[in-house]
């Protein structure tokens, strides 16, 4: 699917991944960006760098009627990016109670999903289109510092494969995103190598430009992947020595 003239809306646009997703979609091309956000006051400079292409809209995607709002203005979406997420650095056993556990899937997975059920007929209206989802290089091994956070990306890759076969009659590009660190808020405390958050979009719309389903967008993401490919209980291992304090 073509990125240049796309019509997207991204989730979580305010500040990482999703601000730079603003930024490069811009330079790409597309012909309109809805920048969404919890705090819409937060997108204010971001979108008045091209007040004309930019638009921004108050989004939490853990409102499913704030979903149905947006869905039900945005009728000319053509690329989904479902970028929102958190992570409490958590582990499974080490937290208090299973409070985080349940607010990353409640952000992460259900967020996704509910996003995703309500733009689908809107991509379908419009070609076919393609969705986005982050997911992480912690969908494919847990790493129990993120114990909770993994689980809740796992659940995302499940949930891209089987969307995918769902809307592939209407011609829909799914697209599972599995980063390794990057250098957002996010992963501010994470003591590894991080990647510029544009450098990730970048890799991620040159693969929505060529058809890639499955996107592992920096170098610890490549190197862990292949580990994973090659021996999965070895990388098991490895991140498994990162344990929650
Ligand atoms: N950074 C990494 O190392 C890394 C690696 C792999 C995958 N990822 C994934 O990439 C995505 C973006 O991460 P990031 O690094 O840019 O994180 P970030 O800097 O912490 O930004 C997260 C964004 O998600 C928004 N958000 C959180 N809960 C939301 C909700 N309920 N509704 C709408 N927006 C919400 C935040 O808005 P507020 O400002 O309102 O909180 C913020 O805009 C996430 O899905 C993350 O899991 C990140």
């Amino acid at each position: 699917m073509d990125v240049r003239d796309s019509i997207a809306f991204v989730s979580g646009a305010n500040r990482g991944i999703g601000r730079a997703f603003v930024e490069e979609l811009l330079e790409a091309g597309a012909a309109k960006i809805y920048a969404s956000a919890r705090d819409a006051a937060q997108l204010a400079d971001l979108c008045a760098a091209a007040p004309e292409r930019i638009i921004p809209v108050a989004l939490d995607v853990t409102k499913p009627d704030m979903i149905q709002d947006a869905a039900a203005s945005y009728g000319d979406v053509t690329l989904l990016v479902n970028n929102a997420g958190i992570a409490g650095f958590s582990g499974l056993i080490a937290a208090d109670d299973i409070d985080v556990a349940r607010g990353e899937m409640e952000t992460n997975y259900f967020g996704t999903l509910n996003m995703i059920r309500a733009f689908a007929p809107i991509l379908a209206s419009n070609g076919g289109g393609a969705i986005v989802n982050l997911a992480s290089i912690a969908s494919h091994v847990n790493f129990p510092v993120l114990g909770s956070y993994s689980a809740s990306k796992a659940a995302v890759h499940s949930l891209t494969q089987g969307v995918r076969a769902e809307l592939a009659a209407q011609g829909t590009l799914v697209v599972g995103v599995y980063p390794g660190p990057v250098d957002t808020d996010m992963a501010a405390g994470f003591p590894m190598e991080k990647t510029p958050p544009r450098d990730v979009v970048k890799a991620i719309l040159d693969a929505v430009d060529a058809g890639d389903e499955d996107v592992y967008p920096d170098p610890v993401a490549v190197e862990l992947h292949a580990g994973l490919l090659g021996d999965a209980k070895a990388v098991e291992g490895q991140v498994g020595g990162m344990l929650p304090e």
